[in-house]
């Protein structure tokens, strides 16, 4: 696997893959890599695409009330995630990079954008659709992957496709769930219990997810 920082050697390297008659998958992240992220790599890799990863915690889509500072990362380990489950590009680039003349004005997304999710978090959805339409202009011709967790942000990304007509075709794959049913998400490593309830299970309310069991 080759991992790049900058722009110019990602796109030599997709070049290269394109080169050798593979198509490109490509699966855009913020790191903090768990098993719904491998699924969206391991779809890539078995549709026989020269698979990329992007690690890039974009600060648009978080707003100044967010957990941008405290965004998990582990990038030691993203990598030896991505060797695992054989990516063949890991791109993680810096800021500048990305907005190399700061950040750009906001995509407009329309309505989408300020209902569910986007009423409580305005900024949230605009910010997702500048940095996708940054990296699909990076990655041009390719197909990406989504995770339907996201479903509000698949809706947001296909719209985008659409709207600036990018070469990119959008892979929805189903949600990653834990054995009790909470779907996968890198914030997870915030929770230390959830709590539930359920009419099948009275004697259990609450189960650990943090190394902790409260009930
Ligand atoms: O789903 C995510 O991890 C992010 O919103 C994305 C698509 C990588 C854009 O930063």
């Amino acid at each position: 696997m080759e991992i790049v920082s900058s722009v110019k050697d990602f796109q030599f390297l997709l070049s290269e893959g394109r080169n050798s008659g593979k198509e490109i998958g490509f699966v855009p992240t913020m790191g903090a890599l768990h098993e719904g992220h491998t699924s969206l790599i391991d779809t890539s890799v078995k549709q026989k695409k020269s698979t990329a990863v992007s690690i890039f915690i974009n600060p648009l889509q978080f707003s100044a009330e967010e957990d941008l500072d405290n965004y998990p990362s582990s990038l030691e380990k993203d990598e030896e995630i991505c060797i695992n489950h054989k990516v063949d590009i890991l791109f993680c680039p810096t800021q500048k990079e990305i907005y190399p003349n700061g950040p750009p004005e906001p995509e407009e997304i329309g309505e989408i954008g300020t209902i569910l999710e986007g009423k409580s978090r305005p900024s949230h959805f605009p910010g997702v659709a500048t940095v996708v339409a940054r990296l699909f202009e990076i990655v041009g011709k390719s197909c990406a992957y989504f995770g339907e967790k996201d479903f509000q942000q698949v809706k947001v990304v296909n719209d985008l496709v659409k709207r600036r007509q990018f070469p990119v075709e959008i892979v929805a794959c189903p949600t990653i769930r834990q054995i009790d049913g909470l779907a996968l998400s890198s914030r997870n490593v915030y929770l230390t219990c959830l709590l539930y309830t359920s009419d099948a299970a009275d004697d259990t309310p609450c189960v650990d997810l943090g190394g902790r069991r409260i009930i």
